[in-house]
């Protein structure tokens, strides 16, 4: 007999049910008894005891339906030790529920807030695994998050779009990326999609190397140049501020987004028209594409043997084409960034893409 608690939490993304699948399915097939508790909208569920018991029919079907069935939300990481507006303990409340169920483990799909949650709650003594997923490709530790390739497919469509109407007029144009803090989404739909220039908050940019980047294909008889800007790109000036010096002035920043900060200096130096695209939450919508499913197919399979096993406290990652149990402590709380210094970017400099650095 198993006893498992599962939640979403965090921003969705395309695998979500996918992975919940794998679990319960590795389980179902293995396990005589099975009793699944899904707690509903993340943290939530699991602190205010909203859930709903699920059989393994509730997870069959489900392997193409982006979003996910149990819902989620952003529960903050740095509120978790703050009681609610009411005085609860939600670490307490989380426990007591986990306690009343008598669960053997939660099996927790989220990106980095929720693994510190997790990790977290197996400091409390809570038997938790943790599935990887992030359309931001940030969590150290895995090769890989679910998720990231579905979303890479959606803002390198973006791209392609963009690229055929470019090929018609002559301007700039900036397709906005997700990812504030890592550009690994930028990174690959950029080189993806073909385009000219790509900017991530790794590499802080020039806004004159940008200009001169464009220029050098006005110059070479290109009609048109189109930027790949992640959400957190930021200039050498800004980059060179404290947290809270940016921080403010971000928020008196009369544009909705660097993007359009960007769009605004090329047409001021350039006088060149300048359009800005942004996806948005598109690159976390719709069905996982076929790369995601396997992924999550194999990573929920794992997550299960984990549970047969008994064996707790890890992330269930993807190393070099295998799935690996990585301890949570060593895990929670780092970030896996795009290095400026990678084979892929020099590459991508050698084929003359710039960086504006
Ligand atoms: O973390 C995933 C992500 O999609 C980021 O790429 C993006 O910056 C952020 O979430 C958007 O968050 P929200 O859905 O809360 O607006």
């Amino acid at each position: 007999m198993k006893r498992i608690g599962m939640l979403t939490s965090g921003g969705d993304c395309q695998a979500l049910n996918a992975a919940m699948r794998g679990v319960v399915k590795g389980l179902s097939e293995n396990v005589d008894e099975l009793e699944i508790y899904g707690f509903l909208n993340g943290y939530k569920g699991l602190i205010y005891g909203d859930y709903r018991l699920l059989t393994s029919a509730d997870f069959s079907g489900i392997l193409t339906k982006g979003g996910t069935i149990l819902g989620s939300s952003r529960q903050p990481f740095k509120q978790m030790r703050v009681p609610d507006a009411n005085g609860l303990d939600k670490v307490e409340a989380m426990k007591s529920t986990y306690y009343k169920l008598r669960l053997d483990c939660l099996v927790i799909l989220g990106g980095n807030g929720t693994e510190k949650t997790a990790n977290l709650l197996r400091e409390e003594g809570l038997n938790v695994i943790h599935l990887p997923k992030t359309i931001d490709n940030d969590i150290y530790g895995t090769d890989v998050t679910f998720g990231f390739q579905s979303a890479i497919n959606i803002a390198t469509d973006a791209i392609d779009c963009i690229h055929t109407t470019a090929a018609s007029h002559n301007r700039v144009f900036i397709v906005e990326v997700m990812g504030h803090k890592v550009g690994w989404l930028t990174l690959y739909a950029g080189v993806a999609g073909g385009a000219d220039i790509i900017l991530l908050p790794e590499i802080p940019y020039d806004i004159e190397k940008v200009i001169a980047a464009i220029n050098k294909r006005t110059k070479a008889g290109k009609g048109f140049t189109i930027l790949a800007v992640a959400e957190g790109a930021i200039s050498k000036e800004d980059a060179a501020l404290s947290k809270k010096e940016y921080k403010e002035k971000v928020a008196k920043r009369k544009y909705p987004s660097v993007s359009y900060e960007i769009a605004d200096r090329i047409f001021e130096e350039t006088g060149v028209e300048v359009r800005v695209t942004v996806p948005g939450h598109t690159q976390r919508g719709g069905s996982p594409c076929p790369y995601d499913r396997v992924l999550c197919t194999r990573l929920g399979s794992a997550a299960a043997q984990a549970v047969m096993d008994e064996d707790y406290g890890n992330m269930i990652a993807m190393i070099n084409g295998k799935t690996k149990r990585v301890p949570l402590g060593e895990v929670a709380g780092r970030l896996k960034t795009v290095d400026p210094d990678c084979q892929m970017i020099k590459e991508a400099k050698r084929i003359g893409i710039s960086f504006g650095d």
